[in-house]
């Protein structure tokens, strides 16, 4: 029979339920199964459809296929960063997000205590992602669901659940946790009067934690031959990061959990204050879904945590738009917060280190909100036409990319047949080891020129390099530098410390005319 099942022929034919149905479902230690047939005619068995297969990635339901999520370079938005940064895929689970994972064990579990019998009902207050988990498992168990969601979570995730066959009761978003109109309160409140019912109850139940702590952090070890360093993960319910954090901890206690809030959420307030809500903490909403509480969910292991970074709603959502554009990645606006948090973390970073964030969800959910231009603009997060494209994207479309720069100890004489030759009236100045230390214009040479004085060939730039006004990094959006443009300055962009463009009002001016 192969797989080390140690059944035999013999003990098959013996097997009771065999001459009753003609076929068996044998069980494997790992707990894949097969579909044997005996036929009584030839006295002989054989199996039915394809033997399940991690490897091939043949699976008997789609339960099997979730999990073992892709780790990617995100080698464009990475590349300002002194380290590599890699990004775990979880929107690649057949349900779109990290909580396929979640949803599946915690009915898995619950059967296993006969905690939920055949026909019953799993209700859960959800921001959308573990709904989806839970339906799966209810769809192929045969168990209804109920779901409780505020009502700030998008549309697609309402029609979603819907589609998968459950109820979805909606709630507002703009009351206390322990309101009775909360989100959480109801979905309590239907589990009680909802006969044969269990509440999944991912914020408390330690079967959310455990999930990550079997599976994403074993992935996360293996997938990185143990070389991983950092990882960043938004916090929710603060299931992944404690499941993750804790068994990379057990693994090697050096790596750093790093956890990304939301702006408006006091989770790092009360990670900072060891648990409790320090007094003036008061939650503020904000736009980015699934990440963030106004409470400590008690599936949160604060001890595992690190480090924490903060995103707010705009940032996350330049990001994740930033991360289709520019990697081919489609993920949601908790994967733009996980980016923001992440970057900022990085460029903290020494070279050597493997940082590895966490994207939780798909793109698809948020097609009706932040990647519509439209709801951007609604809400204040995008100004102007052309605001996110991203510095790098402009010096791409300049017709000359050549850089001329100027080195500390340079001749005037030199730098000004420079700035003739091709025609610019401002130049970056570097070191000796390329790195930028200044800018050098036109109009202080020329003033230097009247000054009254002894003028001699060999004279250098070094007293007239001005300080650099308006320095970014490359993936900057056009928004974020516009002020500095109009204010007068040329933008100088910097990768690694080192000038790798410049910008002026008229290279932006020409790309959008060649845009429209
Ligand atoms: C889109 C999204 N991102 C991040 C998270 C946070 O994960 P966790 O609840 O494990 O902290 C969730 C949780 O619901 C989510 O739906």
């Amino acid at each position: 029979m192969g797989k080390g099942s140690g059944l035999e022929f013999a003990d098959l034919l013996a097997h009771k339920n065999i001459h009753q149905q003609n076929s068996l479902q044998v069980l494997f230690a790992d707990g894949s199964f097969v579909l044997v047939k005996y036929l009584p005619t030839k006295g002989e068995t054989t199996v039915i459809g394809l033997p399940e297969s991690k490897d091939k990635r043949v699976f008997n339901n789609v339960l099997g296929a979730m999990g073992n999520t892709p780790l990617v370079k995100l080698e464009r938005i990475g590349r300002d960063l002194p380290v590599p940064l890699y990004a775990k895929l979880e929107f690649m689970n057949p349900g779109g997000s990290v909580k396929d994972r979640v949803g599946a064990y915690i009915v898995e579990q619950a059967e296993k205590r006969g905690e939920i019998k055949p026909g019953g009902t799993i209700v859960e207050a959800t921001s959308g992602n573990t709904g989806v988990g839970l339906a799966i498992a209810a769809a192929l168990k045969g168990y209804k669901t109920i779901f409780v969601m505020p009502d700030k979570m998008s549309n697609e995730k309402i029609l979603l659940l819907r589609a998968y066959g459950a109820k979805v009761v909606i709630t507002p978003t703009a009351v206390g946790p322990d309101d009775p109109r909360s989100y959480y309160e109801v979905a309590k409140k239907f589990a009680r009067e909802t006969p044969n019912a269990i509440l999944a109850n991912q914020y408390h139940n330690p079967d959310n934690p455990k999930t990550h702590e079997i599976s994403t952090g074993p992935e996360l070890w293996e997938q990185t031959d143990g070389k991983l360093t950092d990882v960043i993960i938004g916090i929710g319910t603060g299931g992944t990061i404690s499941g993750v954090g804790r068994y990379l901890k057990s693994k090697n206690p050096n790596i750093q959990i790093v956890g990304v809030d939301i702006e408006g959420s006091i989770l790092t307030e009360i990670w900072q204050n060891k648990g409790v809500i320090p007094a003036g903490a008061y939650p503020k909403t904000y736009k980015v879904e699934g990440i963030g509480e106004d409470f400590l969910p008690g599936a949160m292991d604060i001890t595992v945590v690190d480090a924490i970074e903060r995103a707010g709603d705009r940032e996350s959502f330049l990001w994740a738009r930033q991360l289709v554009r520019q990697e081919g990645i489609f993920a949601g606006g908790s994967s733009g917060s996980a980016i923001a948090g992440a970057v900022k973390y990085c460029r903290k970073l020494p070279a050597g280190r493997i940082p590895v964030v966490i994207l939780p969800d798909s793109g698809s959910r948020y097609l009706s909100k932040f990647y519509d231009d439209k709801w951007m603009r609604e809400f204040g997060f995008l100004s102007m036409e052309f605001g996110e494209t991203a510095l790098a994207d402009l010096l791409l479309a300049k017709p000359n990319k050549m850089l001329q720069t100027a080195a500390l100890g340079d001749s005037i004489r030199k730098v000004v047949s420079v700035m003739h030759q091709n025609a610019v009236s401002q130049m970056p100045v570097v070191g000796a080891d390329g790195s930028l230390v200044g800018l050098i214009e036109e109009v202080d040479l020329l003033n230097h020129m009247l000054e009254r004085h002894e003028h001699n060939n060999d004279e250098k730039i070094d007293s007239l390099v001005q300080n650099a006004g308006a320095v970014f990094p490359p993936e900057t959006p056009l928004e974020d530098a516009m002020p500095s443009l109009t204010s007068g300055y040329a933008l100088i962009v910097v990768e690694h410390s080192k000038p790798i463009g410049i910008l002026t009002k008229i290279d932006v001016l020409d790309y959008v005319a060649g845009k429209i």
